[in-house]
């Protein structure tokens, strides 16, 4: 009797123990990590949101090159210091122009949560500020899934959603997004990560990353960012980055951002993407650290963080791994003064597809992102660090 007691016991214990959150539990700001050689990046159940993306610079410094909260319960509370910090967005990516679309003579509406004029990343409760659920996490693999239901932000279509997240030995950062649905829906997925490859050692702007944009085309917008149905050549304009040059070079003459403001907050397309090819290269000459971007996906914005404005404090965890190396701001101690994000001091690179392409049908069925009933979304994106030693 005491043996099966003591057993039971030891039992009891076992699976309290096992019961325990490992792996976060229900706790949607448990940062998951994962690793492979030279790479490591942690996210979280909120927003399916990558928190830390740690790379070496060119002395072999770790670096965190994502924006971020090092308190990650503030993702969730502070969801507007800017908005989809590093999420996933959706349902619809980017812009559906009045908040309006049909399908198949349907006329569905989605919040206008941009100006009053436009809805933003599947609107006021878009993917980003919803807590996915851990399915899957292995030693270098994290799959998150969500499921949207019928009339979710007034999309039509209970859908279900994965996205697999996993990092190689190659430095590369996958991300692999499923869709279905159970009713013919619109649906394009993205992530939102906000970039800063100097890591804050040297500059407080990106304005001396060289950014190389593989693209003859963007589409215009007019001042509310919606898309015109028209494509610009970028022959002759800032927005012309078929050779590499600084994001600072032509800064002050790119102004089809919006209202009122100076920056790049654009749409390039890719005519004859190349899935052997990187769409997109970026990288910082102090840290020498690269990212070149290959997917599937037939287009890329490209936002210069003009509307950060100080209010993102700079995480203070610059570096883990102590190696005694003392630099600007790559430092771990709390008592240090707080820095903040200032104007122009990151860029946003979403894959993406054609903007608001249902409300452009000319561009043809496969623009639209229209989902049928029973059909998988299926799309890829991998982003490769790397470094440069030749600046
Ligand atoms: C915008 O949508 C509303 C319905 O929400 C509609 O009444 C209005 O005509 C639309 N405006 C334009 C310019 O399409
Ligand atoms: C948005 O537009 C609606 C309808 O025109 C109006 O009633 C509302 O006050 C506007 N909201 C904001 C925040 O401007
Ligand atoms: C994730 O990694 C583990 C090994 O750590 C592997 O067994 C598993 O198949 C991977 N999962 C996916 C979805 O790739």
């Amino acid at each position: 009797m005491v043996t099966l007691l003591t057993f039971a016991a030891v039992l009891t214990a076992a699976l309290v123990t096992q019961a325990k959150p490992t792996h976060g539990g229900n706790d949607p700001s448990y940062r998951h990590t994962i690793k492979a050689k030279g790479i490591e990046a942690s996210f979280i159940e909120y927003g399916a949101t990558l928190t830390n993306l740690w790379v070496d610079d060119k002395n072999g410094i770790p670096r965190d090159v994502i924006l971020g909260w090092d308190d990650t319960t503030q993702y969730n509370l502070q969801s507007d210091i800017p908005g989809f910090l590093a999420a996933v967005v959706g349902r619809y990516a980017n812009r559906i122009a009045n908040g309006t679309f049909t399908i198949d003579g349907t006329e569905y509406h989605t919040p206008l949560n941009e100006n009053n004029i436009t809805t933003l990343h599947g609107g006021d409760m878009g993917f980003d500020r919803l807590n996915w659920a851990l399915i899957d996490t292995g030693k270098n693999n994290v799959s998150f899934k969500l499921t949207s239901p019928d009339g979710d932000e007034g999309f039509p279509g209970t859908t279900d959603i994965i996205v697999k997240y996993s990092v190689n030995d190659n430095q590369e950062w996958h991300i692999d997004y499923e869709g279905t649905t159970d009713k013919d829906t619109i649906m394009m997925l993205s992530q939102h990560g906000y970039w800063n490859l100097d890591a804050f050692t040297t500059s407080e702007t990106v304005e001396d990353h060289v950014l190389q944009i593989a693209s003859d085309k963007f589409f215009k917008t007019d001042g509310s960012l919606i898309f015109t149905g028209e494509f610009s050549n970028v022959e002759g304009t800032a927005l012309d980055f078929r050779s590499a040059k600084s994001i600072g070079q032509d800064l002050q003459e790119a102004t089809e951002c919006g209202f009122d403001c100076i920056g790049y907050d654009n749409c390039w397309i890719f005519s004859e993407p190349n899935p052997d090819e990187y769409q997109a290269t970026v990288y910082a000459p102090s840290t020498g650290i690269q990212l070149a971007i290959k997917t599937d996906q037939v287009a890329l914005q490209f936002y210069s963080c003009h509307g950060l404005d100080g209010t993102l404090p700079i995480k203070k965890k610059k570096h883990h791994k102590h190696h005694g190396h003392h630099d600007r701001r790559c430092n771990d101690d709390d008592n240090d003064k707080q820095e903040y994000v200032q104007k122009y001091g990151c860029l946003v690179l979403e894959t993406e597809n054609y903007v608001d392409g249902i409300n452009n049908l000319e561009w043809g069925e496969e623009h639209t992102g229209i989902l049928r009933k029973d059909d998988k979304y299926t799309r890829h994106a991998e982003y490769h660090f790397s470094v440069r030693r030749d600046d």
